[in-house]
């Protein structure tokens, strides 16, 4: 019998790096996550960081609508929807053996473009430890070194001061900003996002060796042709 990983490649992806692992999000991993979210993301003096405020959506458990059933349609659909035109990594990150929050990686017509974009967030009690950093700098170069991606986005919203620090010491430029709105509890309010963009040439590596597994057959999953240079 096959196991699931055979079955859904993603699920063996796992890239770690001291004590930071990411994997894909599984459903055994949604009471923690459920967890972790109700134990509050925003920093107090930083701006909503989302563009949908989902993480303070009601907490109706069991129920159609409100949090966790909101984002379980979020979570699985990054699952659901996975080709290779199109296709999101939900990953999950682990600081030893904690979940602490999660890290996305997506991409659209990734074998024309070349470009894959990211989002991110971590719970409260575990910022400004580093982790949002080195999350970041692990999928990066996950898709430098294991996709053969040229360059990767990423935005936030302008005055989101941890996020703008993470991008820059991760070796991101500052990529324009764009209008755009959030939706928040209190309504739809107009917002600057700066985009910023990373490539090959000006990415910051993590400090400590990182270990990848199951990108061969994430590759084959995921349409990628080209095999990176070692
Ligand atoms: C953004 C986020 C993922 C960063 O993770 P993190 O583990 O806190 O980040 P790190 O500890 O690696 O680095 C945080 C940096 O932000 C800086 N920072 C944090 N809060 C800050 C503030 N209020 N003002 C200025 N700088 C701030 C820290 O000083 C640090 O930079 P430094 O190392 O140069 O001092 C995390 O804070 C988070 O989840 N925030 C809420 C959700 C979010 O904003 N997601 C991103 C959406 S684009």
């Amino acid at each position: 019998m096959l196991t699931l990983e055979e079955i859904f490649p993603p699920f063996a992806l796992a890239i770690s790096c001291g004590p930071v692992e990411l994997r894909v999000m599984r459903d055994d991993d949604l009471p923690e996550l459920v967890e972790l979210v109700r134990g509050g993301i925003q920093a107090p003096g930083l701006p909503m960081p989302f563009l949908r405020a989902w993480h303070e959506e009601p907490f109706a458990p069991g129920a159609p609508e409100g949090f966790p059933t909101t984002s379980l349609w979020w979570w699985w659909t990054q699952r659901a929807t996975f080709a290779p035109d199109e296709w999101r990594l939900a990953l999950v990150v682990r600081r030893d053996g904690e979940l602490v929050g999660m890290q996305d990686l997506h991409a659209q017509h990734f074998a024309q473009t070349r470009t894959v974009m990211t989002g991110s967030w971590l719970g409260r009690a575990h910022q400004g430890r580093g982790t949002g950093t080195l999350m970041r700098q692990l999928v990066v170069g996950f898709a430098f070194d294991e996709l053969g991606a040229d360059r990767c986005e990423s935005g936030y919203i302008a005055g989101n001061l941890a996020s703008a620090a993470v991008s820059r010491k991760v070796g991101y430029v500052d990529d324009g900003r764009r209008r755009t709105v959030q939706h928040t509890r209190q309504g739809v309010v107009g917002v600057d996002e700066q985009r910023v963009t990373v490539t090959p040439a000006t990415f910051v590596r993590p400090d400590a060796p990182v270990s990848v597994q199951g990108a061969e057959a994430l590759r084959r999953f995921l349409g990628v042709d080209r095999t990176p240079a070692a």
